[in-house]
């Protein structure tokens, strides 16, 4: 039977794991995978989720299933956490799901029953995993203009004039905050254009959030989901506790759908739990069990809060160490960009032969196309080595 097999490619994310854990140099650098790290290089369990779980621990009394929905009251919390409060709060459902992936896979296998001669479009570049998620569900995916690869800024003019030509056969994927891998992030004017573009056009909005609070904060944000709730009758968002809880392996996530009405609403919610039902069935419960503690305790997530901020300054903290050393380096402000960008990644624009390089003589990991995890970065050592090697091989 399996000799009818190919080897499949590895996954250019999860393979720089396994190959960053072989390389024995004391002094390597992993800015690969997109994980929370602190000045130690650990990936800290949260205080608010240690305090969470022992809670949990001594209020629990079965494990029987939650349900296909999971944990309603983690579905209430989360719709707060992104829409706030909102007009159009009977119109929103959400699904607890297997992490932000298992997201994105029901709401594509959801609409892919009512949708499936739409295409997909994504924003190049784009996250590597949308492709095999939207593809193995059915949809034709293509790709608008997003990056400005010599500024790494936006590039709003083409990415608005695409979308100006997209309409109702339309399905569009776009960053809620922290694009993922440029660290580019839209201008609020250009989501109050987006927002326009899809009542004109009626392409429908597909909005991936796996980095909220991240970015600028929790409230910031959401700018563009809040202002397209505003405007559209429906989209739907996917969404990941995996960063900002930092329960990467609880695989925590919710399938969000704004309907035209509250009961198309609960319609579409249902076609969802069918979707896992022929899935997954049911998601995981500890995760979301913690989430929903935290965010229904004051105490518990002023705390998680406070820690929140504490990971987001963190980053642009290193964000600017980063940028200041390589101005330093080179006398000029190419690669100001750095500290402008947003969330754990910044795209800088390299080419195979130059992250090959930095993994063969410096032992710096970071995913093709030169995408660095800042928060991998441990402190002024690290980066005042990572800063000499790009030199070296950009020179
Ligand atoms: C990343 O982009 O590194 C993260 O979202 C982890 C993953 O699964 O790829």
């Amino acid at each position: 039977m399996f000799e009818k097999f190919k080897p499949t490619p590895a996954d250019p994310i999860i393979k720089l794991i396994d190959l960053y854990n072989k390389d024995p140099r004391p002094d390597k650098i992993d800015v690969g995978i997109g994980v929370f790290k602190d000045a130690q290089g650990q990936t800290p369990i949260m205080q608010a989720v240690r305090t969470a779980e022992t809670q949990l621990h001594r209020r629990q009394t079965t494990k029987a299933y939650v349900g296909l929905a999971g944990d309603e009251t983690f579905n209430r919390r989360i719709i707060d956490l992104i829409f706030g409060e909102t007009a159009a709060k009977d119109r929103i459902r959400g699904v607890q799901t297997p992490g932000g992936c298992g997201a994105l896979r029901m709401l594509s296998d959801m609409l892919f029953r009512i949708a499936s001669d739409r295409t997909i479009w994504v924003s190049d570049p784009t996250w590597g995993n949308h492709y095999p998620i939207f593809r193995q569900t059915g949809f034709r995916i293509d790709t608008y203009p997003y990056l400005n690869r010599q500024t790494r800024t936006v590039d709003e003019a083409a990415l608005l004039s695409k979308l100006a030509t997209l309409d109702s056969n339309d399905i569009v994927v776009l960053h809620g905050c922290c694009h993922n891998p440029s660290g580019a992030e839209l201008s609020h004017e250009a989501w109050d254009e987006i927002a326009r573009l899809c009542t004109k056009r009626g392409f429908f909005p597909f909005i991936d959030l796996a980095y909220q609070g991240f970015g600028d904060s929790l409230e910031k944000d959401v700018y563009g989901i809040r202002r397209l709730t505003e405007n559209v009758e429906s989209m739907v968002v996917a969404s990941s506790c995996s960063k900002n809880f930092g329960l990467y392996r609880e695989r925590v996530g919710c399938a969000l759908l704004l309907g035209e009405t509250p009961l198309q609403a609960d319609i579409a919610k249902g076609h969802i739990l069918s979707a896992a039902r022929s899935s997954y069935s049911m998601p995981p419960d500890h995760g979301a069990a913690l989430v929903s503690l935290i965010l229904s305790d004051e105490t518990l997530r002023q705390q998680w809060e406070g820690e929140l901020t504490g990971m987001r300054n963190r980053i642009l903290n290193l964000r600017k160490r980063l940028s200041d050393t390589l101005r330093e380096r080179t006398g000029n402000n190419d690669w100001n960009f750095i500290a402008d960008h947003r969330g754990m990644f910044s795209l800088l624009v390299l080419d195979q032969g130059q992250t090959e390089r930095l993994i063969k003589e410096f032992g710096i990991y970071s995913v093709a196309g030169g995408r660095i995890n800042i928060a991998g970065l441990r402190n002024d050592r690290q980066i005042t080595g990572f800063a000499d090697a790009l030199m070296a091989v950009s020179g």
